[in-house]
């Protein structure tokens, strides 16, 4: 990981020209917070590192991270000892328990949580010199619409959003992808719906987002946005209590039904973006 230490700088990094996406780099994001996106980064990341991909998670949500309490790990050095100058960025980088590769934000990023030119610097200074050594990094995002998810979410190729069925998720999940649309020009959108209570509902959700979106988000001609749906989570008990054992659910119980619908949703990655991208 020698060019982790010097990672080359994009020469756009200090103006406000629309970034070019990094390859590989999916971020995680939902408008509304506590929908599961944590919990669907760790246990997405280590559904593929099962598969036998790199990953990397980040933490990406600056301001209150708590990626670092759903893997039950507490590193000396964090993203925070990155971004001050305190530690090199490969010291950073550890092993969670599913066999993928975490940068933890750690406390005292709440400095973070505003959009300075420097966090953008350090953001983008860092994302690049991670992007190479993996064959997909996952940007487990804060809640919201604030200009640091939007710019987190501004590096990733892909963006995954996390909705629940319920109509203040789903609203929240709209007003996001509009945004993101309107910001980011982007077209695709992928679509993970949590907590489902019967088979089927989250691919009815979705179609019904299209049609708002289709209906009411204006569009350049022949740019069409298109959500794709990549799979339904169930509500399930055994999450919660893989997050009070702070442990990964694809651990504790790999084959209840809630770890079976994250298997797939890795799967289905697996062939339509990190297949590609190789
Ligand atoms: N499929 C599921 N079945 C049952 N409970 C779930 C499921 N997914 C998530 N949860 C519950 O939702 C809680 C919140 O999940 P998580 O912390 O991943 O949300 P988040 O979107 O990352 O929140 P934040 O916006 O605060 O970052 C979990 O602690 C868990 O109890
Ligand atoms: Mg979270």
């Amino acid at each position: 990981m020698s060019d982790v230490l010097n990672p080359p700088v994009p020469s756009d990094a200090n103006t406000s020209v629309p970034l070019k996406p990094l390859g590989k780099v999916m971020a995680v994001t939902s408008g509304k917070g506590g929908v599961g996106k944590t919990f669907v980064s760790a246990n997405l990341a280590a559904a593929l590192a099962k598969l036998g991909h790199r990953v990397l998670v980040l933490d990406a949500d600056l301001g209150l991270a708590n990626l670092d309490v759903v893997l039950n790990l507490y590193p000396k050095i964090t993203l925070h000892d990155v971004f001050t100058g305190k530690a090199k960025l490969e010291e950073a980088i550890i092993r969670a328990p599913g066999g993928f590769s975490v940068l933890l934000a750690g406390s005292g990023m709440v400095e973070y949580s505003r959009l300075t030119p420097e966090v953008r610097d350090d953001f983008l200074r860092i994302m690049s010199g991670l992007v190479p050594h993996y064959d997909v990094v996952l940007l487990d995002t804060g809640a919201g619409i604030s200009d640091v998810v939007l710019f987190a979410v501004s590096l990733a190729s892909e963006v995954l959003v996390v909705a629940t069925p319920e109509p203040t998720s789903l609203t929240d999940a709209y007003a996001t992808i509009k945004v993101l649309v309107g910001q980011q020009k982007r077209q695709t959108i992928r679509m993970v719906i949590n907590q489902t209570a019967r088979i089927g509902d989250g691919r009815a959700i979705t179609v019904q987002l299209q049609q708002v979106l289709d209906r009411f988000v204006p569009t350049e001609p022949g740019r069409p946005i298109k959500l794709v749906h990549m799979g339904d989570i169930p509500a399930d008990p055994a999450v919660r209590q893989a997050i009070m054992r702070r442990q990964l659910l694809m651990q504790t119980t790999p084959s209840c039904p809630a770890a079976m619908a994250i298997s797939q949703l890795a799967l289905k990655l697996e062939e339509s973006v990190i297949s590609r991208n190789r």
